[in-house]
């Protein structure tokens, strides 16, 4: 059984943010040069939401903002779905399948502890198969434990 505490072992705990005021440009430099696809959105350590690519697509872009004067609170997803150290790797795959998002907090007693996306799980659960692969071939082939 894996845990997301495993898979951030692997990944890291550090959370990229922004703040309430800062602007989507700023915003989306920062995505840019980080490669990422969501930010925390925090305000003195307090969480407060998410702005994620499809924010910028739909609230800001079809919305007919101007990114360089529209700040992170009108845009961003309030709502955030979390997931918690220990659950279940399978079990934060169906939270993104059913609730539609690619990013998940990970908070633990009120923190948020890391962030997940959906790259992470579908890289794990890659990983997981083929080891179960090999697992399997060696048991055919006799070797098993091996
Ligand atoms: N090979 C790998 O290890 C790996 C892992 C994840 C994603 N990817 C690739 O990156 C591309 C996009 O990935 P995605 O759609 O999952 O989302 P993404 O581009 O937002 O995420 C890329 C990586 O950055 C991390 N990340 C994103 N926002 C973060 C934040 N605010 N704070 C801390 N970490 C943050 C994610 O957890 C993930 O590890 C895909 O092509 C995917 O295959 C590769």
């Amino acid at each position: 059984m894996h845990t997301i505490a495993q898979i951030l072992k692997e990944k890291g705990t550090d959370v990229h943010h922004t703040s309430p005021d800062a602007t989507v440009l700023g915003a989306v430099e920062m995505m840019s040069s980080k490669r990422i696809g969501a930010l925390m959105v925090c305000k003195e350590g307090q969480p407060l939401g998410m702005f994620t690519e499809r924010d910028l697509m739909t609230r800001v872009i079809l919305g007919g903002r101007d990114p360089a004067t529209t700040r992170i609170e009108e845009v961003m997803s309030t709502e955030v779905v979390f997931v918690e150290p220990s659950t279940r790797a399978e079990e934060a795959m169906a939270v993104m399948t059913e609730r539609r998002c690619r990013h998940l907090p990970v908070v633990s007693e009120g923190r948020v502890v890391g962030l997940i996306s959906i790259g992470d799980l579908v890289r794990w659960a890659s990983r997981n198969q083929e080891f179960q692969i090999r697992q399997l071939k060696n048991y055919i082939c006799g070797k098993y434990p091996g």
